[in-house]
């Protein structure tokens, strides 16, 4: 039955995972997947989420959540998106369903998309996470690219952003990360989305936000908003894909929200119907302890904010080591530039360094990252940093 079927190539950032996990160097490092790790090399699971699994725990039944997942969820979630005092959630315009984190909440996406908005392409930042090519691609969408990062500055591409934005089909979709851009770690000023919502109002071109890491690129969840509310407040009706997976720790839960902004209640409750109509065939309904989880955490206002001390406390460590991996590439003799290790934000720092140099590192130093040369910083320790930077530098010279 199934002998013409070929081996799929392995996954560019899970596949990383597994090629750490076949070295049997003790002193091997990982930094592919993007997933929190203390400075021992532990992962964490937060305070509040351990408080918040007492109380959960064996008080409730094992049933199925509707389609649509925990609406007391689903709530709390987008107002931590768009604000407490947002319009569009005063006026009840918000379509909202749990999903199965960020990659579930942007293929239910992709799957509506392909739906109800026939023919239209999404713009997709280059680079982008690399499973946004996948989700789109298996929901048959057409992708086209627009220009975000300069390899030269490490930085923006700001004017080819614009110009590529400004040359875009109307009414297609614009995939935007909403902080903490993944791969590269480089995200536009305040003035800079002011510029870019204006022009895609002009244009009318949708934006489609993954916000897969709100609080880990200021440490302030509501700063970490403020490209929504930006767009929010010029009148975008905006689509959008949370995760609980970083900012809470709960990877393995698959918690997330997709929400999408409409033009009144009637038609947030149509799309709503629909998107629970796209669930229900794919999944049938979302699993039931990560919701009560964030929930528990999000309905609290004191146990909130002990979560935003916590997140702020990976944001910072974090820092730390982009500061101590900066000193020690420069300590090493390093004549390149690596300023941009702490000018990029979040969990990645996008090096720079060539594939052929990340099989190098892999092959002679057990240092495991994705092949575009990002490093997620979130793998990095006080003691593994001295090492990381001497095979860096060794590999670069
Ligand atoms: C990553 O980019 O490493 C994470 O978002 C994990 C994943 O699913 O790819």
């Amino acid at each position: 039955w199934f002998g013409n079927v070929e081996q799929a190539p392995k996954d560019p950032i899970l596949g990383v995972t597994e090629a750490y996990l076949a070295d049997d160097n003790p002193e091997k490092i990982n930094l592919g997947v993007g997933a929190y790790r203390d400075d021992l090399s532990k992962p964490v699971v937060l305070n509040v989420v351990r408080a918040a699994e007492e109380k959960v725990m064996g008080k409730l039944f094992m049933e199925y959540l509707p389609i649509g997942g925990l609406k007391s969820f689903t709530e709390k979630s987008v107002k931590l998106a768009y604000g407490d005092s947002a319009q569009c959630i005063q006026d009840a315009r918000v379509a909202a369903v749990q999903s199965l984190s960020g990659t579930g909440s942007c293929r239910l996406f992709a799957e509506f998309m392909h739906r109800y908005m026939p023919g239209a392409a999404v713009y997709i930042p280059k680079p982008t996470w690399a499973n946004h090519h996948n989700i789109f691609r298996d929901a048959q969408v057409e992708q086209k690219g627009f220009r975000y990062y300069k390899p030269d500055t490490r930085g923006l591409d700001f004017e080819g952003l614009m110009d590529d934005l400004q040359a875009a089909d109307e009414g297609s979709v614009v995939l935007l990360h909403a902080c903490a851009h993944n791969p590269t770690g480089v995200d536009p000023t305040p003035e800079q989305w002011q510029q870019l919502s204006k022009l895609m109002l002009k244009k009318h071109l949708y934006p489609f936000f993954d916000m897969a890491y709100q609080g880990f690129a200021s440490g302030d969840c509501d700063r970490d908003g403020q490209a929504i509310r930006i767009f929010l407040d010029d009148g975008h009706n905006l689509g959008c894909s949370q995760s609980y997976a970083k900012n809470m720790g709960l990877y393995g839960q698959r918690i997330g929200c997709l929400s999408l902004v409409c033009a009144d209640k009637a038609e947030a409750s149509a799309v709503e119907s629909q998107i629970k109509a796209i669930a229900r065939a794919m999944y049938s309904n979302p699993p039931v302890h990560g919701a009560l989880l964030v929930d528990n955490i999000l309905g609290t206002p004191e146990i909130k904010q002990q979560w935003y001390d916590e997140v702020k406390g990976m944001a910072e460590r974090i820092i730390d080591m982009r500061t101590l991996l900066q000193q020690n590439l420069e300590k090493s003799g390093s004549s390149l530039p690596w300023k941009h290790v702490t000018e990029q934000i979040g969990m990645f720092c996008f090096s720079g360094i060539s594939p052929e140099q990340v099989d190098l590192l892999a092959k002679e130093h057990s240092i495991y990252m994705t092949r575009n040369g990002r490093i997620s910083m979130a793998g990095v320790t006080s003691r593994n940093v001295d090492r990381l930077a001497a095979a860096l530098h060794k590999v670069t010279s």
